[in-house]
């Protein structure tokens, strides 16, 4: 796995982000301990700035775990806001749902259990954000799913854009500039073809913030 940042550029990007507090606290913790892949602090500072930045009042997330990235999410909401949260492990949703009350979001908040990628043909848009970070071989499928209900100004922000445990970067890289890598996994191709798909779409522009493990924010643009 390569190293985005060194640990002290990472530190130092974490400081100049939005403020924690305790339950954030107790969600990093938590993570540490299970060694869960959430976000991580560096990049839920940056949904919640982006939430803010393009006055997100629905977020749909494909993959919410323990309801970490939605809490910052939340953060940026206002009052009257909603935001989505999906999950195919019952326990994990559970977690988030106390979360998420613990942090005085519950009424913004509808839970639900199962595939993501089907969950969001049950829901109506407009979305003002979109979290992909379900199976990386989905990344498309689930873009394809929501790309009619992202909001113009909106956007949609995929999660291990650069690695995750099974990416193999170099593969990654080189099939982003065209080349052929060889054997690789469907994780690896699955993130290739969503930067591509993303990329290619005229009504998104896309970039890298290679912060926690990548992502790639889209604006919608037309
Ligand atoms: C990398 S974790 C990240 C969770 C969260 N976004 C965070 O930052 O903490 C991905 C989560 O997506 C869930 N997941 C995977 N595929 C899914 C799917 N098709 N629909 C809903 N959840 C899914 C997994 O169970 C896991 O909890």
């Amino acid at each position: 796995m390569p190293e985005i940042l060194p640990d002290a550029t990472a530190e130092f990007a974490r400081a100049i982000g939005p403020d924690t507090d305790e339950i954030i606290d107790e969600m990093d913790a938590q993570a540490d301990a299970e060694g869960f892949p959430t976000v991580g602090p560096t990049v839920g500072g940056w949904l919640q700035l982006l939430a803010r930045m393009v006055s997100a009042r629905r977020v749909f997330e494909f993959g919410s775990g323990f309801g970490y990235s939605a809490y910052w999410f939340a953060r940026a909401l206002p009052d009257d806001g909603e935001i989505v949260l999906t999950e195919v492990d019952a326990d994990e949703l559970d977690q988030a749902r106390e979360y998420m009350r613990r942090g005085g979001f519950d009424d913004l908040t509808s839970y639900e259990l199962g595939d993501a990628v089907r969950t969001v043909d049950d829901y109506e848009g407009p979305f003002d954000a979109v979290l992909i970070d379900n199976e990386k071989h989905r990344y498309r499928e689930a873009f394809e799913a929501v790309r009619p209900k992202v909001a113009e100004g909106g956007v949609v922000i995929a999660d291990n854009a650069v690695t995750a445990g099974p990416i193999d970067f170099e593969a990654l890289s080189a099939l982003v500039r065209g080349e052929d890598p060889g054997d690789v996994n469907e994780h690896t191709t699955g993130v290739a073809d969503y930067l591509d798909a993303v990329g290619a779409d005229p009504a998104f522009e896309t970039a890298l913030i290679p912060l926690g493990e990548g992502i790639a924010v889209s604006h919608r643009v037309a």
